[in-house]
């Protein structure tokens, strides 16, 4: 979580959706502490709120709208307090938003985070209509400065937008064409992060494998080696990769930089080549799993993640049990699963065979039930290894225990050790005592052998 910052204004800030959504918090956070407003937790101490929002699934859309409801009552007694929208919501309703949200004062879209002084100033000039701004131009100060979420970790946007138009997804709509960033200034930014303090950058894109196609001067493993040549620095990560573009480059990078952390989310979506096909994923079933292949005979330990979709339209009860195959022979070792959900002005809201509520939701139990096992399997084999994990903070569920993350991005909760240093961003050696399908259980090593 961002840290307090300083400043006569209070700021209250939910973010849903995305790591991107998440690093956008992070610059408008940035834009703000400029204008000297600081951080609450607390909506009712609030000068101004703003919910950065979320429309991948209906879902996701639904909850802004139940957070605006519990801010509105808010304004009854303050009537100073600014109420904005930003995200994916914001840059696809636009004024749109303010049928059933009257009383908000702000709407703008991701890449309209550096106008948000304007429109502030509009806002407490109470001039009407709201300041909306919905252009998807592309500023020069766009990026602005992101202020790191914790002080050891950070995400790094190395571009935006997506050119992919997968059927189902809304992101192409919302977030614009997709444009890199460049290299120099990728670089710059995770330089003044390590100066801070930061030891692990996530580099964030809906598709990384493409970055220096639209804008950007260099290739994708291309950047990841100037990113670790960066002093201090010493784990990198990336999300998103599309199966369709990652490269035999790539892979072999994960041998030869040993900052790069051993875990690649590669998203499938489905494990039928009719859906694949439908959803224009722009791959095979076998082209995914030759790739996914490669990884682990050439890296055994390494972390592979996926996101699936069930009850795409037209997926048959044959389509879903080749998923469930898949899911067997790829043998995850975590996925997010997701009901299919039809995104509106999306190629696949208006396919005729939608799937009925009752048959996504039973394909999903079934799926998760069956990786849940699969996950337990996976993370039973690092029981009784030494592994280094980065200290994350107080465990979640015990308070008297840490928890911190290995390189592949596993949980793990341990006691914490007397007499050495624990804060967040520590690395320690921890000993797996207990596997579980979701978290790790362990003992710091030196302990362990004393
Ligand atoms: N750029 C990334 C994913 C971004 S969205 C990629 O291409 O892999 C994150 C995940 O949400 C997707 O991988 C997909 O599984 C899911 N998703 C996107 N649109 C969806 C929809 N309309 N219904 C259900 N799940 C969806
Ligand atoms: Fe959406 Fe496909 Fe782009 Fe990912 S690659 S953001 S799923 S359109
Ligand atoms: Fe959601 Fe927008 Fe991210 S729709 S998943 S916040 S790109």
């Amino acid at each position: 979580m961002q840290e307090a910052l300083s400043g006569d204004k209070k700021v209250f800030l939910e973010t849903f959706g995305c790591q991107m959504n998440e690093n956008d918090s992070d610059r408008i956070l940035g834009f703000l502490k400029d204008i000297r407003y600081s951080r609450t937790y607390e909506p009712g101490k609030a000068d101004l709120i703003i919910i950065n929002t979320c429309s991948i699934r209906d879902k996701a859309e639904q909850k802004v709208y139940s957070a605006l409801g519990r801010f509105k009552e808010l304004k009854s007694w303050n009537p100073g307090l600014i109420i904005g929208v930003s995200g994916c919501v914001a840059q696809q309703q636009g004024a749109k938003l303010l049928k059933r949200a009257p009383y908000l004062d702000i709407v703008f879209g991701p890449h309209n985070i550096h106008r948000l002084k304007d429109l502030l100033d509009e806002a407490s000039l109470k001039k009407r209509p709201v300041a909306v701004e919905q252009s998807a131009e592309i500023g020069a100060d766009e990026y602005g400065f992101t202020l790191p979420s914790t002080k050891h970790r950070a995400f790094v946007s190395i571009m935006r937008g997506c050119d992919n138009f997968c059927a189902y997804c809304i992101v192409p709509y919302t977030r614009g064409r997709e444009v890199s960033r460049g290299s120099a200034e990728v670089v710059e930014e995770v330089k003044r992060l390590s100066d801070e303090g930061v030891k692990e950058v996530t580099l964030l894109g809906q598709n990384v494998n493409s970055y220096g196609n639209n804008g950007g001067d260099v290739s994708f493993p291309c950047l990841l080696r100037m990113v670790a040549g960066v002093e201090g620095i010493e784990r990198i990560k990336f999300i998103t990769s599309h199966p369709k573009d990652i490269s035999e480059e790539l892979i072999y990078l994960f041998r030869d930089e040993p900052k790069l952390c051993r875990h690649i989310h590669l998203p499938v979506q489905s494990g039928s080549d009719g859906v694949l096909r439908k959803m224009g994923r722009g791959y095979t079933v076998d082209e995914y799993f030759s790739r996914v292949s490669l990884l682990r005979s050439l890296y055994p330990g390494m972390a592979i993640t996926t996101d699936m979709i069930v009850g795409f339209p037209g997926e048959t009860g044959a389509d879903f049990d080749d998923t469930m195959a898949l899911l067997d022979r790829v043998r995850f070792d975590s996925i997010f699963s997701f009901m299919y959900s039809p995104r509106p002005g999306t190629k696949a809201a208006s396919f005729k065979e939608q799937v009925p509520f009752e048959v996504k939701s039973e394909r999903l139990r079934i799926l998760m039930a069956a990786q849940r096992e699969i996950s337990l399997e996976r993370n039973r084999r690092l029981e009784g290894s030494t592994i280094e994990v980065v200290v994350e903070g107080a465990s979640k569920t015990d308070v008297e225990e840490l928890s911190g993350r290995t390189s592949c991005g596993r949980v793990v909760n341990f006691p914490a050790p007397e007499g050495e240093r624990t804060e967040a961003g520590c690395l320690i050696d921890v000993s797996i005592t207990h596997a579980f399908p979701n978290s790790l259980r362990g003992m710091v090593a030196e302990r362990l052998k004393a």
